[in-house]
């Protein structure tokens, strides 16, 4: 209760989103939701390499440029006994709410931790009056599009060659936020 009353205070102090470290229990396990910090970003790229087949989308300096961005923005960690398993990031501009980046362990996918991180990314676009959440997935990552799917987001646009390196394609997905909460009321 103090910690809410707390961040409720902090929030009115500094205009900004005050994300309050918690504990989870997804399928019956319990894990730690958190603020990522610098020091996080080894395990984040161990967490890459682990879901891209050693390879790394984001380097340390785009992660570095991130949490250091001007620009409103969540950049989350999910932790297993203190061990970095997922994290997930986004950043609000205007009225929309970017997410940018989402990974989740090998170990430990299909248990629910992508959608729990959806939804901490959703929560943060509402308090911050987003009207929408959008991404942009590969075209051939059919996994990450299926859970989008099964999360409310629509297609909305094919990005032809979008993502240069790999020589695929991208396609941006949106999920309303206002009108989700009209369907509602
Ligand atoms: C995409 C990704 C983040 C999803 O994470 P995840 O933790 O496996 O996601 P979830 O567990 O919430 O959902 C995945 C599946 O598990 C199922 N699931 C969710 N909760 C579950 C539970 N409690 N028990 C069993 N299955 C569950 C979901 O129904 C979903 O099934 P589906 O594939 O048939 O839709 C993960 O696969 C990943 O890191 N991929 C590599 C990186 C990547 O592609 N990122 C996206 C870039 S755009």
């Amino acid at each position: 209760m103090w910690k809410k009353f707390k961040a409720f205070l902090l929030k009115i102090k500094t205009n900004s989103y005050v994300y309050i470290s918690h504990e989870a229990q997804i399928k019956g396990r319990t894990y730690r939701l958190r603020l990522m910090q610098e020091s996080d970003i080894k395990e984040v790229l161990a967490v890459e390499r682990d879901v891209y087949f050693g390879e790394v989308p984001w380097t340390r300096s785009n992660f570095l440029l991130e949490l250091r961005n001007p620009l409103k923005h969540l950049y989350l960690v999910i932790t297993d006994n203190e061990k970095v398993i997922g994290f997930a990031g986004s950043r609000v501009r205007r009225e929309n709410c970017h997410i940018t980046n989402i990974a989740v362990a090998s170990t430990h996918q299909n248990q629910g931790i992508g959608t729990y991180l959806l939804n901490e990314v959703k929560k943060y676009g509402k308090e911050m009056n987003a009207k929408e959440l959008s991404l942009e997935v590969r075209m051939s990552n059919k996994n990450a599009q299926r859970l989008y799917r099964r999360f409310g987001f629509v297609s909305e646009k094919v990005l032809k060659g979008y993502y240069t390196e790999i020589k695929d394609d991208g396609l941006r997905m949106v999920y309303a936020l206002k009108e989700e909460e009209h369907a509602s009321n």
